[in-house]
């Protein structure tokens, strides 16, 4: 049998695992649904979330992962076949949430180039130049091909060579960006009023929407609930301390979010913006901060930036990529190259369908949506929660308890110190929370139909997916 591939160094795992974790969830994502559910309060949830739920999971998929040493689906299934579907339902995710993020980055990548020939003009221009152009039918498409193609060429050279290396380099230069916006943001005149945004909770705001918006958005930024950290798991040598790495990984993530966070809303207050304006505030907002500034300083970090975003949806999208890839080689026997091409021309199209969604197709809705909305609604509300509530059941019934302390502990050779406490959490409140902020959620959400329709197809997979 051939050798698995491994990662070369400990700093590049964890460099490569926050890589995935760290990406347009944070810097795009986390900032938008932040000003959507009324700032503060809304954060307080999401840390909750991250530090109760998601830590918890992804010591989890790490464990589940690397003891198995198979990707997904293989993972579960190694296991139980009962469990196949949970796997499954994960590489779906794959393939949805990668028929939108490659759209996202290619805006990333577009702006890079806007930013040099000149973006940063008025604020209210700002606005209209990225409403203009994400409902383009053309430009935006050729951007997203060009993001893809950039995921092809990194995961088709596998683990070690490709996505570690990129990570390397690419992940510490983000991290800074981030840091210097941060500090031109809140040295704007007037930025009090956006860290107060951030930083005193308004409860009343707070709804079951919230509270499952929280839930889906710690998934969606950890990168949990689909089966890709226990993909990268999978690829970690024995020696590992999965359970230190799971803390590093998560602070780091969260780390990134609330920089984007003050690098964002003190400048928007500062400007008189408005914080609920959806997907397009990162587009909107930081190029207003550098026009502020001016001249070629202002075009010189504007770039900066953009490239740093896409640099970060980068090392986000080849994790998203290597769950399908993974599944194709581990459980169909298909080369690398192959399994690369393959899943990559799928996801173009579904690409393409999420991006004419926000322009000549907007007509055309399905359970009350378009293409780009029911990808990522599907998978951030329900199949990544679903996804990890069904993991936590997982390893805390089905999985064997002295399984899981063996490979926390690498065979007893180190300590975990919480053990019990993580799995009094995987086995008894994370399922029973989960399950009822999803119930909360979806009395409360507007798009009751598409999460029934959810919810149905893991149904069927339920039923059908022992056959895979
Ligand atoms: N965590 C990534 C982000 O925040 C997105 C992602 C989700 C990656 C699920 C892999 C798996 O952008």
């Amino acid at each position: 049998m051939q050798q698995r591939e491994n990662w070369g160094s400990r700093l590049g795992f964890l460099l490569a695992a926050a890589g995935s974790a760290v990406g347009l969830g944070n810097i795009w994502r986390f900032p938008y649904l932040t000003g959507e559910n009324g700032g503060s309060a809304f954060i307080v949830i999401y840390l909750v979330c991250v530090f109760v739920i998601g830590l918890s999971i992804m010591i989890a998929e790490f464990t589940v992962g690397r003891r198995s040493g198979l990707a997904a689906v293989g993972a579960y299934k190694s296991y139980s076949r009962n469990w196949t579907f949970v796997g499954v339902i994960g590489v779906l995710s794959g393939f949805l949430i990668m028929g939108f993020y490659p759209v996202v980055g290619g805006w990333a990548l577009a702006y890079i180039v806007k930013s040099i020939t000149g973006l940063t003009s008025a604020p209210d221009a700002i606005g209209d130049v990225f409403g203009g152009f994400i409902t383009n039918s053309f430009e935006p498409l050729l951007w997203m091909i060009a993001f893809l193609a950039v995921n092809v060429a990194i995961v088709a050279k596998g683990i070690a060579g490709g996505i570690e290396k990129a990570s390397k380099v690419l992940m510490p230069v983000l991290f800074f960006l981030l840091i210097f916006i941060g500090i031109r943001s809140v040295s704007l005149p007037g930025a009090d009023a956006g860290l107060s945004f951030l930083f005193s909770p308004d409860w009343s705001v707070v709804t079951g929407a919230t509270v499952l918006a929280a839930l889906g958005q710690a998934f969606f930024s950890l990168s949990l609930g689909m089966g890709c950290m226990i993909t990268y798991g999978s690829y970690l040598n024995k020696k590992q301390n999965l359970a230190k790495d799971a803390v590093i990984v998560t602070s780091l993530d969260t780390l990134c979010a609330i920089l984007a966070g003050i690098a964002i809303f003190p400048a928007l207050f500062a400007f008189g913006m408005e914080p609920a304006q959806g997907p397009g505030l990162v587009f909107v907002v930081v190029p207003s901060i550098f026009a502020a500034m001016g001249g070629g300083v202002g075009v010189f970090f504007s770039t900066l930036f953009f490239v740093a975003l896409a640099v970060a949806a980068l090392t986000s999208s080849v994790s998203l990529l290597e769950v399908v890839v993974a599944y194709l080689i581990d459980e169909k026997k298909m080369a690398r190259k192959k399994a690369v091409y393959l899943a990559s021309a799928v996801m173009a199209v579904l690409c393409v369908m999420a991006s004419l969604s926000l322009g000549v197709t907007s007509h055309i809705t399905v359970l009350g949506v378009g293409a780009f909305d029911f990808f990522d609604i599907l998978t951030d509300k329900i199949f990544l929660a679903i996804g990890g509530m069904f993991l936590a059941i997982f390893a805390g019934w089905v999985y064997k308890k002295e399984d899981l302390k063996a490979e926390l502990t690498n065979e007893g050779t180190i300590k975990m110190a919480l053990f019990e406490v993580w799995y009094a959490l995987i086995k008894y409140v994370i399922p029973v929370a989960i399950a009822v902020i999803a119930f909360m959620g979806v009395k409360s959400i507007a798009q009751t139909g598409l999460m029934i329709f959810g919810l149905a197809v893991i149904v069927v997979l339920a039923i059908f997916s022992k056959k895979l």
